[in-house]
């Protein structure tokens, strides 16, 4: 594939600074809750694996982890509005507290889908954290519980996000500038 152009948006050290308050935060809230029984953190897959694996060593708490795949784009830019499953959990999260880690939402569809089909297993409570949110491409009601960074409505690349299934080793968040 064509090395694709890109601006830096979010570099490394503002990465890590963000998810280490993020992490913060989150034990916070939990403590605070008293939801720290039966905790279990949830990697939306692919994208979050990068963010997911840094932000669950700064949550200062019990948990298990899972991992959940979800494809909801195809390999262009623009979201296919079409979510499904292609590795589901492997445990029960009926009575405990989830806590869903995803990289984006852009329209919010795949949180939509994934809360009605988390709900309907029964959990205690849901949580949710993205590290990116662009508020404009937003088509659904949902709230995110804990955000990263708020972004424009522009195509990112990098720290776990992908174009065509590549760019997701980046160490840093890019802004894809065009195409060619
Ligand atoms: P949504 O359903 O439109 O909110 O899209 C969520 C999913 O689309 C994310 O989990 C990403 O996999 C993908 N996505 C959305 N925006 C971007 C982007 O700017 N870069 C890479 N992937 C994106």
């Amino acid at each position: 594939m064509a090395p694709l152009k890109h601006n830096k948006l979010i570099d490394q050290q503002k990465i890590a600074k963000r998810v280490h308050e993020l992490g913060r935060e989150i034990t916070s809230f939990i403590d605070r809750e008293n939801l720290k029984d039966e905790l279990v953190a949830v990697c939306v897959l692919k994208g979050s694996f990068v963010f997911f694996s840094d932000l669950v060593r700064a949550i200062d708490a019990d948990l298990a982890t899972e991992f959940l795949g979800v494809a909801s784009y195809g390999d262009g830019m623009k979201s296919s509005g079409e979510v499904k499953v292609t590795l589901d959990l492997t445990s029960s999260i009926e009575g405990r507290t989830v806590l869903l880690i995803e990289d984006i939402v852009d329209t919010g569809l795949t949180m939509e889908f994934l809360m009605k089909t988390l709900q309907a297993r029964k959990p205690r409570k849901i949580l949710t954290c993205t590290l990116l949110l662009k508020p404009s491409a937003l088509k659904t009601d949902f709230k995110p519980d804990f955000v990263g960074f708020e972004i424009p409505n522009d195509f990112v690349i990098g720290y776990g996000l992908d174009y065509q299934g590549f760019y997701r080793n980046l160490p840093y968040i890019a802004q894809v500038q065009s195409l060619n």
